[in-house]
């Protein structure tokens, strides 16, 4: 199979392509390098079947030849980007996406597009199915994000019925493990950090708001089945084992032996109250659910943190 994946050098794009050249796929690789990690590319460079463009999505995308599959992942996805790139954000959900499409139609691929938790905004259900139609502040911080998201879901729908291309939309929730970035303001690789330099772990208000944290070689195994499948529609892709931020900080805590204390700093302005996948869709129709314990992946994310901390030689 001959796969092409934007966003290659990026957390989920790394661990995406690592699987793929695992499973025998020639892969082309895409990244800009605006937010992703030159490591994840070098590293990804050391295997057979790996090919990396240096390349913004938003620029017309000629690679010659054919794919079997385009997963496009490429979009700057943390809450510091929202503030310092939102232009870009909402260039590469709409002409990056654009681009993408196009791509798959001249070369007869099927395109899987990673989508987010984000498009459901500060959810009034429950919950969230992807029948839920979403609660989002289109003029604030995080609108970028949220819109740019929403309007790529509407961009690929309308394209898929005009051009006749095979898409598929993985709405995924948060995701962690290593080769997150430590300084991309995400709770997970903030905490872990202020952890294992012993420095206060800043908790968002008063910590009681939920996430559900999906550890990431999981949600591969999601991306993979949802692109073989047939299955047009959303899919959320994310551990329903939902737990106030709180609580993950005091786990962190203690899987990384730290003597930090917890403070509390105020939320940000439209900061999501609860997230809870519902995955009934993608149980049914990939047979699919997360299989890691959050002990467990925790434990591997932030041993990968403290190796990566670590000086040379
Ligand atoms: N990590 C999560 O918890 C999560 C949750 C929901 C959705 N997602 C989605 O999954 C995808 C990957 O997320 P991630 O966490 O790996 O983010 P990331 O920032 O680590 O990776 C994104 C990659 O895209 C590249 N990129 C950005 N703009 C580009 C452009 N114009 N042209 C080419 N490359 C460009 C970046 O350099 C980076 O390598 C994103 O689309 C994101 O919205 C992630």
């Amino acid at each position: 199979m001959r796969t092409l994946v934007t966003g290659c050098a990026g957390f989920i794009g790394y661990h995406l392509c690592a699987r793929l050249l695992d499973d025998g796929h020639e892969v082309v690789g895409v990244d800009d390098l605006s937010t992703g990690q030159r490591l994840n590319v070098d590293d990804l460079g050391t295997r057979r079947g790996f090919t990396f463009l240096q390349h913004d999505i938003v620029e017309p995308l000629c690679v010659a030849g054919r794919f079997d599959v385009v997963y496009n992942l490429a979009c700057p996805a943390s809450p510091v980007d929202f503030g310092r790139r939102p232009l870009q954000i909402l260039a590469v959900c709409s002409r990056g996406v654009w681009n993408v499409l196009d791509l798959c139609r001249r070369s007869g691929a099927r395109l899987l597009h990673t989508s987010t938790s984000e498009v459901y905004g500060d959810p009034q259900e429950h919950p969230q199915r992807e029948s839920y139609w979403g609660h989002v502040n289109p003029i604030g911080p995080r609108s970028c994000y949220d819109e740019g998201k929403r309007f790529a879901e509407a961009l690929i729908t309308s394209y898929a019925r005009q051009h006749g291309v095979a898409v598929r939309v993985a709405r995924i929730f948060n995701t962690y493990g290593p080769r997150m970035r430590a300084d991309d303001g995400r709770a997970l690789p903030t905490f872990i950090t202020q952890a294992l330099t012993h420095q206060p772990l800043t908790v968002h208000g008063t910590g009681q708001q939920t996430r559900s944290f999906c550890y990431v070689t999981d949600l591969v195994d999601g991306l993979l089945r949802l692109a073989d499948s047939d299955v047009s529609e959303p899919v959320n892709l994310g551990n329903p084992d939902e737990v106030p931020i709180l609580q993950i900080a005091q786990e962190i805590v203690r899987l990384a032996g730290s003597r930090s204390q917890i403070v509390h700093v105020p939320r940000p302005q439209d900061d999501p109250e609860l997230r809870r996948p519902d995955i009934d869709r993608a149980r049914r129709c990939l047979g699919w659910e997360p299989r890691t314990d959050r002990t467990e992946g925790l434990a591997r994310t932030i041993e990968w943190f403290r190796r990566s901390s670590r000086p040379a030689g």
